[in-house]
């Protein structure tokens, strides 16, 4: 039987990220993906959320990652908040220690992440599809299919579910608890040929539902509407949903209409895996946890998730210290519950409730935050991210 020291199952950012980190220390690993390299790259269905917190940008540089993202992606400094007919600018580097975030759609990350870990002699196998997880506590042998149809194994030391949020292999875990939240709203989001509302996010609150302005270039729009969540794609047709986001806009930025390249409906959900591992197994990224949309944390989850491992692994292969792997879902859920927190935060912030007491608190503290420095800088440091930590830095040390 192929022996490899970790095996990663899924391409995403998660598992991309580890195997990048562990294989430039001398640590072998193999990624097993079920979809082909031109689904992940460019479907449809994988356009999500575009905002890189700075602590992600830093780990992406420091891992020789980051190259295109400095390059064509964009460094924001701000967002906008727009209620009661108003803008109000949140200033990152003010109110958040000098520090910004970049719009950098988490596909084109994935598209670098797979190019450059082929490039550098990495190992990742696409179309084939994990059929389970052999002996996961003591000595993990992950079974696979073959594009021919083959069925495989290979012998690990460790083996991490990186399989997104409809992860097979969350029940590998005996005992696991999935605590879950389901928010009754979902986003309704299109990519158009168009410029940008504004060059900053524009999260907009209005008594009609929430409306995010994003992009992903200076020429192609990203725009979302709150809708119910049992809303089809059907009942919005083109022009409904560009008259839908300009009233929500109300007259303080310009939406101007452009080619549809992409409709699609999210729900709006969240879960939490605990505990993230058992034995040599291990979870991380959405197969661990998943956010509502929001706060755009999901992919800045996914990357804290995969350094915190990465430093457990490192320590266990070059320090012969296995106490990081024993303690890893203790540091990983401290910064799965902030960002589920804030993710929750913003969600309730900025949706409108058909109860009218949630509706009221809801305008009540929407209104403070507009006049209140104090309570946006709790929104800016969320938004960049909490990562300050000495761990963080040591990690990019440790790249350096
Ligand atoms: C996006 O650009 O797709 C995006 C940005 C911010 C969010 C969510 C999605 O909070």
């Amino acid at each position: 039987m192929r022996r490899v020291q970790v095996g990663i199952v899924g391409a995403g950012p998660a598992g991309l990220l580890l195997a990048h980190l562990l294989h430039r220390i001398g640590v072998e690993t193999l990624v097993l993906e079920a979809k082909s390299r031109a689904y992940l790259e460019t479907s449809p269905h994988r356009i999500r959320a575009g905002v890189l917190e700075w602590g992600t940008k830093e780990i992406l540089l420091a891992a020789g990652l980051g190259e295109r993202m400095e390059r064509e992606g964009l460094e924001h400094r701000g967002v906008y908040l727009a209620f009661d007919g108003a803008l109000h600018r949140v200033d990152f580097p003010t109110l958040a220690g000098g520090r910004s975030i970049w719009v950098y759609g988490q596909q084109y990350a994935v598209r670098d992440m797979i190019r450059l870990h082929l490039e550098r002699g990495g190992e990742i196998l696409f179309e084939h599809e994990v059929l389970g997880v052999e002996e996961p506590e003591r000595n993990p042998v992950l079974v696979y299919r073959t594009p021919e149809g083959r069925t495989e194994r290979v012998q690990t030391e460790f083996a991490v579910g990186a399989d997104g949020s409809h992860s097979a292999l969350r029940g590998l875990i005996p005992g696991a608890r999935v605590h879950r939240r389901t928010y009754p709203f979902a986003w309704l989001g299109i990519l158009a040929e168009t410029r940008p509302a504004a060059e900053e996010l524009i999260y907009a609150s209005h008594p009609r539902g929430f409306a995010l302005f994003s992009m992903r270039s200076p020429t192609l729009a990203r725009n979302y509407l709150q809708v119910g969540p049992e809303e089809r794609l059907e009942d919005w047709p083109e022009a409904r949903i560009w008259e839908e986001l300009a009233l929500r806009l109300d007259g303080v930025a310009e939406v101007r209409p452009g080619p549809l390249l992409e409709k699609s409906l999210t729900p709006m959900r969240a879960l939490v895996v605990e505990p993230m591992q058992h034995g040599r197994f291990f979870l991380i990224g959405d197969a661990a946890h998943v956010v509502p949309p929001t706060g755009a944390k999901g992919m800045n989850m996914a990357v804290a998730d995969a350094v915190a491992l990465f430093r457990a692994l490192r320590a266990f292969y070059l320090e012969k210290d296995p106490t990081f792997l024993g303690s890893f879902t203790e540091e990983a859920l401290r910064h799965v519950w902030q960002a589920e927190f804030f993710s929750y935060w913003m969600t309730t912030l900025l949706h409108t409730h058909e109860d009218p007491f949630a509706e009221g608190l809801r305008l009540a503290q929407l209104r403070h935050l507009g006049e209140s420095p104090h309570l946006l800088s709790f929104l800016a440091e969320n938004y960049v991210g909490l990562h300050t930590t000495g761990r963080w830095a040591e990690t990019l040390k440790a790249l350096a």
